[in-house]
């Protein structure tokens, strides 16, 4: 069976795709000033540590300049904060994600994946991102925030900018700002502006969403300081469409790529949330999170000195033969799967339930509707430059 990376030329990291070699699972690249690590047990282990292994990256990393000079400033971005302030910022908005929140969505996405695929049949064509894999997520996590789900393009814009860049990972040469980088910083200046004016309306007129909760949320008996609202709802409307994207359209290439797996999954839809699980740990989409050492860690036959910016290889953890035997097997029978391609610990992945829901519901629909999920040879798959990213940003089927 090739490997899909191999098939669709997919732009990944080499160890993203050959695993680690098991002699080196963490790596210095001194070019760079950046540690890799590409094991599975390696990240297991960071990603359970959070006291060595510190978030808030900020602490090694220059932080960027927006347009105008001024500082940025990700003050209230949950992803990048330790404990204690980690528990208090994520207790806050798990209440709203709980189990019923995200089950009591499950006709909502349903409708909504249904009048995506009216639309598409309606136009005699369906491009899978831009049609469904995009469209649904978005509107999802737009009505649950609280803003118009109309606005997609929009927030399709800001996304891009910050996320469909071939950006370069490195603390050795910083200094020089792109054009590209620019325009990222001039985006999230945007999106803060969007977010802020919706945010000041709900401290108005309080309406029964996100980001109504938001705004009345209470930490230590204080209200959360509107920066912090604004970052927080940045997070979540990016967070909650930019990945479930990428699985959507990643699942579907699995389908097109396997076609026993196709055959299999249709005759037995029991099967689908398990499907979903190995595309995940197959194609991770974001196959890179980091972390910083605050003291020195013994990893991987390596010795860490404390202060050092480590890149977490999902990717390539998700394809570590001492976890998963024959990682390159898109084998959906896996099991259990225990892939980290939605973190662990205590920054796991706070919409993961969402965006399983997300999958299982599109895809069924999709394998109700078209005989054979199928991509178009003549028109081929694009994929995302991000080289911590991994999934399709054009998929046209037949
Ligand atoms: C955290 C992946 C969908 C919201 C994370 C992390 C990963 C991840 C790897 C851990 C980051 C870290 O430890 O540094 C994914 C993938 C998704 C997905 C692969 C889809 C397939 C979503 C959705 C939402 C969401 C739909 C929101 C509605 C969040 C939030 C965090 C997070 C808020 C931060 C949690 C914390 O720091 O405590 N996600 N995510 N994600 N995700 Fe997701």
């Amino acid at each position: 069976m090739t490997d899909i990376v191999e098939r669709y030329d997919i732009p990944v990291q080499h160890f993203w795709l050959h695993g680690p070699r098991s002699d080196r699972p963490v790596e210095y690249d001194a070019a760079a000033g950046i540690w890799g690590v590409h094991g599975y047990p390696e990240a297991h282990e960071i990603l359970g540590d959070p006291e060595t292994f510190s978030s808030d990256t900020f602490r090694v990393i220059p932080k960027p300049l927006m347009p105008d000079a001024e500082e940025f400033s990700l003050a209230g971005f949950i992803t990048q904060i330790d404990p204690p302030e980690h528990g208090k910022l994520r207790k806050l908005v798990s209440s709203a994600f709980t189990r019923k929140v995200v089950a009591d969505l499950e006709p909502r996405i349903a409708a909504v994946t249904h009048e995506l695929l009216d639309a598409a049949r309606d136009r005699g064509r369906l491009e899978l991102v831009a049609d469904l894999a995009y469209p649904l997520p978005v509107i999802v996590i737009a009505e649950l925030l609280g803003v118009p789900g109309g606005d997609r393009a929009l927030f399709k814009q800001w996304a891009d900018a910050l996320f469909q860049r071939d950006a370069k990972i490195s603390l050795t040469e910083p200094a020089e700002q792109r054009e590209e980088d620019i325009d990222a910083m001039k985006s999230w200046r945007d999106m803060s502006a969007y977010l802020a004016d919706h945010a000041a309306e709900r401290r108005r007129n309080p309406r029964a969403d996100l980001l109504t909760r938001l705004v009345e949320a209470e930490l230590d008996g204080e209200r959360l300081p509107a920066g912090q609202v604004v970052n927080f709802a940045i997070l979540l409307l990016l967070a909650g469409h930019v990945t479930t994207t990428m699985l959507l359209g990643n699942t579907v290439l699995c389908l097109d790529a396997f076609p026993e797996q196709q055959d299999r999954v249709r005759a037995h839809r029991a099967a689908v949330p398990a499907l979903i699980e190995e595309s995940l740990r197959y194609l991770t989409p974001f196959a890179a999170i980091s972390r910083t050492t605050t003291r020195a860690a013994e990893l991987g036959g390596e010795t860490i000195p404390a202060d050092q910016l480590l890149m977490v290889w999902l990717g390539a953890a998700n394809r570590d033969p001492r976890q998963f035997p024959e990682p390159a097997l898109f084998d959906p029978g896996r099991d259990p799967n225990p892939h980290l391609a939605f973190g662990r610990g205590i920054h796991f992945c706070l919409g993961a339930p969402l965006a399983r829901l997300e999958g299982r519901i599109a895809l069924n629909i999709l394998l109700d509707r078209f005989d054979r999920l199928r991509t178009d040879p003549d028109d081929p798959v694009a994929f995302i430059p991000t080289p911590t990213m991994t999934g399709v940003r054009r998929l046209p089927l037949r």
